[in-house]
């Protein structure tokens, strides 16, 4: 059988560093507040004329370099992005454009914060199908700028960033010990738009509009969904807490992530957070998790790695993969 291996991984950052101290100069908040509530302590602000597309653009070059491979070599390229340059074109065509790209399929997927997983579970089933070859999943946010920069329960949550991972379509066994994807698992409901939204957009006010969260309604559902679709992505491939080596969640707040891997018994080592450096980069966060735990060291080769991720609609999603 056909499975999704990964060749390479690599990310972006801005480089203007935001504080929690810096935004007690904004609004009225600090530190202690953000650090107690959210486990966030800095994250990185996109600069002016900075966009989307250039951060996943610099996420893909990384990507590519680890991969050892370069941009005509890739025949399908994913973004999964809330904040596109513009409308249209999309910002994977853009992307694709300033990579030299001229052949393959470029396109956007949104999916909020679940972005990232969304669109790997989305180029798995391109892979396997035998249709492409090898992917670019890309995961690029500025969501500094539809942040409220008044609203203190919101602007402090949040970063700009870009990761991205290259995948190939390699022959497996089709059992759990074949490296690639082994699952994704995919959910949507849509009732809940009013917990966690952007009040613009172009069929609607004509507008960019600001990011809205009733962020206690929101924490409320995360930890559910969460542990339920990973559960699932266990159960799918026959394998259990314990099997696992690496949890990569999505980076919204450090008391969802350590609930989370509570309640699905996976063991605070195994868990791994950049939400203090990066605060929720939304579609971005798990792949710049994944390329902090590559560098590192920490994931490698043979890993059993589970990553999940929920956000607005609401979607979510769990995606689990040996390295
Ligand atoms: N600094 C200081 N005080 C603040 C701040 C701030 N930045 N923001 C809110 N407060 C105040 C509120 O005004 C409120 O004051 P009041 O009691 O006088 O009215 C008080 O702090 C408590 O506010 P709550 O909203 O009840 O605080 P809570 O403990 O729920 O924490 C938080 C808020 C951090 C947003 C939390 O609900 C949360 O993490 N929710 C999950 C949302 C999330 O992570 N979303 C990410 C996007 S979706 C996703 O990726 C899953």
């Amino acid at each position: 059988v056909l499975r999704s291996v990964v060749r390479g991984v690599g990310s972006y950052l801005p480089s203007r560093v935001l504080t929690n101290d810096d935004l007690s100069r904004i609004v009225d908040t600090s530190d202690e507040w953000i650090v107690q509530r959210t486990g966030i302590k800095e994250r990185h602000i996109a600069a002016e004329g900075e966009t989307t597309s250039m951060l996943g653009d610099k996420a893909a070059r990384a990507a590519l370099e680890n991969a050892g491979l370069s941009p005509h070599d890739i025949d399908l390229v994913i973004v999964a992005t809330s904040t596109p340059d513009y409308t249209f074109p999309s910002t994977a065509t853009q992307i694709q454009a300033s990579l030299g790209m001229t052949r393959g399929v470029a396109f956007d997927l949104q999916a909020v914060c679940s972005g990232f997983v969304f669109a790997l579970a989305t180029a798995d089933k391109f892979l396997r199908s035998g249709s492409h070859k090898r992917a670019l999943v890309i995961g690029a946010e500025t969501f500094s700028r539809i942040l409220d920069w008044t609203d203190r329960s919101t602007c402090v949550l949040f970063g700009d960033g870009a990761g991205a991972v290259v995948l190939e379509a390699s022959q497996g066994e089709g059992s759990a010990t074949d490296r690639g994807v082994l699952t994704t698992q995919l959910r949507s409901d849509g009732r809940h738009r009013a917990k966690l939204h952007v009040d613009g957009g172009p069929s609607s006010t004509q507008t960019v509009g600001h990011l809205r969260m009733e962020g206690k309604e929101v924490f409320r559902f995360a930890v559910g969904m969460v542990t339920g679709v990973v559960k699932d992505a266990f159960e799918a491939t026959g394998t259990t807490a314990e099997d696992l080596d690496w949890f990569v969640p999505h980076q919204a707040n450090r008391r969802i992530i350590d609930m989370s891997a509570a309640k699905l018994g996976i063991a605070p080592e195994k868990v791994v957070a950049t939400v203090h450096l990066h605060g929720n980069t939304s579609a971005a966060s798990i792949p710049l998790a994944l390329s902090a735990a590559v560098a590192d060291g920490r994931i490698r080769p043979g890993h059993l790695v589970m990553l999940e991720a929920v956000g607005g609609g609401f979607t979510w999603g769990a995606a689990l993969l040996r390295w």
